[in-house]
């Protein structure tokens, strides 16, 4: 069944409501917010990061510290804003000291990730880092083998891994074949295959 958009943005509205007062996983009590997600619906462009860091518990949105920041310019480079593409984590609340989300609370919270991808069907999954990476591709590869490349997923969808912009923040060089310079060919890669897609 297809749903037309006015339908899909209610249903992300119910799935955002039970995500906001879930308490599935002991995250849920060291919460200030649950961080769901945000961005367009109707859209082809998806990028799945970890977990919300401090900035995100208190404002509730994603990646809107400094990493967020980053990633933000990230973008802005190749032209792509913010309110063009849906932003999310694999883990809705924060993990205490920022530690990463166990594969307990990964699987938890999997069905909002997954209820978020079925009712916004991208074409293009990005995924931010080792952990939403590997949880996504179901490997344990390191991302240093799986940036840069692309991957079929289930319904057609492409998943493209990039590094996390937290890592891009404690390696600052940008000469060739650094995490900087080989994260700038990544998204000019995504830029390229999401203007194919829009073609
Ligand atoms: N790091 C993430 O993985 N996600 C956020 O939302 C912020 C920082
Ligand atoms: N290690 C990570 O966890 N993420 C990266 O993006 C790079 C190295």
């Amino acid at each position: 069944m297809v749903l037309g958009l006015e339908e899909r943005l209610q249903l992300m509205e119910e799935v955002k409501a039970e995500c906001l007062k879930c308490e599935k996983c002991p995250l849920s009590l060291l919460r200030t917010q649950v961080v769901f997600g945000e961005g367009k619906i109707d859209t082809e462009l998806m990028f799945v990061g970890e977990a919300p860091g401090a900035d995100e518990d208190q404002q509730g949105r994603p990646f809107v510290g400094k990493a967020g920041q980053l990633l933000t310019r990230i973008l802005k480079s190749v032209g792509i804003d913010r309110s063009q593409v849906y932003i999310t984590n694999v883990v809705k609340c924060r993990p205490p000291g920022n530690r990463n989300p166990t594969p307990d609370e990964i699987g938890t919270c999997w069905p909002y990730l997954e209820s978020q991808i079925a009712i916004i069907r991208p074409k293009i999954i990005v995924t931010l880092g080792s952990v939403s990476t590997k949880a996504i591709l179901r490997t344990k590869e390191p991302i240093t083998v799986l940036r840069g490349k692309w991957f079929e997923w289930v319904g057609g969808i492409k998943v493209f891994p990039m590094f996390h912009p937290s890592f891009l923040l404690r390696n600052l060089s940008k000469e060739k074949g650094s995490p900087r310079w080989l994260t700038w060919e990544d998204i000019k890669e995504v830029k390229r295959a999401w203007e194919e897609l829009r073609r």
